[in-house]
């Protein structure tokens, strides 16, 4: 497993859509999920997608959660050519941060819940729903694939802080 290098907002492939994967049961395939699990945990993220580390491919990883907690002892999320659909349609509002942007925090309104499909690394299908944080992450990490970044997101400059003042974002 390789440790891989994350691009950092301005470089072009993170505002370009990303292109289909063609083979997701390809060793090719598995490496990269491989080495994206490690790298996320690595940069103490909760999700990564393939043009973060330079790669243009719909494919996310991201880390489970239930009531605002992280799952540690379940394996994360793989998604490859990931959809998702909306289940509720109330949004929430809540910090985020990415690791292709270092140091920032924004206030992000997001859906609530989600029905989310795709494939894995072994081609099968997966799919099921996620609220909460769980949500929150996989609609980033998606937006990753579609050249979106969080700052986009924002309703208002204001929401947008450094880390470590983010904890008055919230409470505006
Ligand atoms: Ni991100």
């Amino acid at each position: 497993m390789t440790l891989l290098k994350i691009a950092q907002m301005g470089h072009p492939i993170l505002l370009a859509e990303a292109l289909p994967v063609d083979a997701p049961d390809s060793e090719d395939m598995a490496c990269l999920v491989r080495d994206m699990i490690e790298t996320m945990e690595d940069a103490r993220g909760v999700g990564l997608a393939a043009p973060q580390v330079y790669r243009s491919a719909r494919l996310i990883v991201a880390k489970r959660a239930d009531l605002g907690e992280l799952i540690e002892e379940v394996p994360p999320l793989v998604l490859i050519n990931p959809q998702f659909e909306v289940l509720e349609k109330d949004l929430e509002r809540d910090l985020e941060g990415c690791l292709s942007i270092p140091g920032l925090r924004g206030v992000v309104p997001r859906y609530r819940k989600i029905g989310y499909s795709g494939l894995d690394q072994n081609g099968k299908r997966v799919e099921g729903e996620a609220t909460g944080l769980f949500s929150r992450i996989i609609q980033h990490e998606i937006d990753h694939l579609d050249g979106v970044l969080y700052p986009c997101r924002l309703v208002d400059w204001s929401d947008l802080g450094c880390e470590r003042e983010s904890a008055h974002l919230l409470r505006r």
